[in-house]
């Protein structure tokens, strides 16, 4: 062919993270199939849809196979009773948005890697360690990224006085953080709000991780006064309603949200979705409004406490091996320094050859992620305290 590529394709690593890890997995029980791996590497829940959940999607199934009920497209931003179901889940977290600022889709990563088809050449803010579709997707537009770090020191929450110099940009927080488990409380998320309102700036705020939230801070940016004026926020019904296979998200782009020439960002986005994707299909549409119904919220709080036992087993084990980790309280991940100063891909591999454990090296989230490493509580009971007893082995 004599065609160009997207050239910024150069500047990105070969594979994704998730896909290397598991590439490296498979050769790996290639050599030993016997072994009985343990994944606590990729955030994929184990546990099966709350009954609410499938019985709804189940009838929205059934009315697909009737002439009278049967629906065709969906709405291209989402249906309006899911779309209302999301504002009132805002409102219980004291957030007013409106029906109109919600756009559903089929998950938070494909929004978060999308929204930068509606953005200029802006600088681009993201804290190191971060989950890297951030920084990639960045790369493949050729943005321009500037990191600043987060560690030990600043609890793996990184502050606008990191900034070297004022000027409008682009900010990618995520809080509770994916990998780190760190989470801003109200006064630090005041701080970044009142910065980019101050310098004309964008935050783009990942709240997949809120429903873990157990301390008073925000489960949304929302909760912070003027967020609405600066702040786009993508979630997700994946870990909260264990959605990983089912897909499904959502956006909240507040019609506040005006560039330097008046443009308004909602409009865009709407003309971005509207142009490109499709929406979600209606039994799955139902279901996520399933999930945010009553009962629904308390079938998933009780898998996320589920998982949140896992948590505390995970570090409960690290503690009595003296191992420093952060997380585990507000999140499902548990973030920890690799033992013996090893390098993180060298802990990845001696975890998985001598403990046949799977988890995320650090640094496969930023070269502030070197020298930790992520594990999940996602697993089950059973493979997640026989993980802790092959950890209290090796370690
Ligand atoms: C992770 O493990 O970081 C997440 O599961 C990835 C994702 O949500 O896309």
């Amino acid at each position: 062919m004599n065609i160009s590529i997207n050239e910024n394709y150069k500047h990105i690593k070969e594979t994704y993270l998730f896909s290397e890890i598991a590439s490296r997995v498979r050769k790996y029980t290639e050599q030993k199939p016997d072994a009985r791996l343990i994944r606590l590497g990729i955030g994929d829940v184990t546990l099966p849809l709350p009954g609410v959940v499938v019985d709804a999607m189940n009838r929205a199934v059934s009315e697909m196979g009737v002439k009278e009920t049967f629906r065709g497209y969906p709405p291209e931003s989402g249906y309006p009773f899911l779309k209302e179901a999301v504002v009132r889940h805002y409102k219980d977290n004291r957030a007013d948005i409106d029906v109109g600022e919600v756009f559903i889709s089929d998950g938070a990563k494909s929004d978060i890697g999308n929204l930068v088809d509606i953005l200029g050449n802006n600088e681009i803010i993201i804290p190191d360690p971060v989950y890297p579709v951030y920084v990639d997707s960045n790369l493949m537009n050729g943005n321009r990224i500037t990191l600043i770090t987060g560690n030990k020191e600043n609890g793996f929450l990184a502050m606008p006085d990191q900034i070297a110099s004022a000027g409008a940009r682009v900010i990618y927080l995520c809080s509770p953080n994916n990998p780190t488990g760190a989470a801003y409380d109200h006064g630090q998320l005041r701080t970044w709000v009142e910065y980019a309102l101050s310098t004309g700036s964008l935050i783009i705020y990942d709240s997949a991780y809120e429903a873990f939230v157990t301390d008073d801070i925000p489960h949304t940016i929302y909760e912070i006064e003027g967020a609405d004026r600066c702040a786009i926020e993508v979630c997700s019904f994946s870990k909260f309603a264990g959605f990983t296979g089912t897909r499904c998200g959502w956006t909240v782009v507040p019609r506040k949200l005006l560039s330097s020439d008046g443009t308004s960002l909602n409009k865009m986005w709407l003309r971005r979705q509207s142009t490109k994707f499709n929406g979600v299909s209606y039994p799955v549409q139902r279901g996520a409004e399933a999930a945010l119904s009553a009962e629904g919220i308390r079938q998933c709080m009780a898998n996320i406490d589920y998982y949140r036992e896992n948590a505390s087993m995970l570090g409960d084990t690290l503690s009595g091996k003296g191992i420093y980790y952060t997380g585990g309280k507000n999140s499902p991940y548990i973030w920890l320094q690799c033992p013996m100063n090893m390098n993180s891909w060298d802990f990845f591999d001696m975890l998985l050859y001598d403990a046949n454990i799977v988890g995320t090296p650090g640094e496969g989230f930023g070269k502030a992620g070197e020298g930790f490493f992520r594990i999940t509580a996602f697993g089950t009971h059973e493979s997640t305290a026989e993980a802790c007893g092959r950890l209290k082995e090796l370690l």
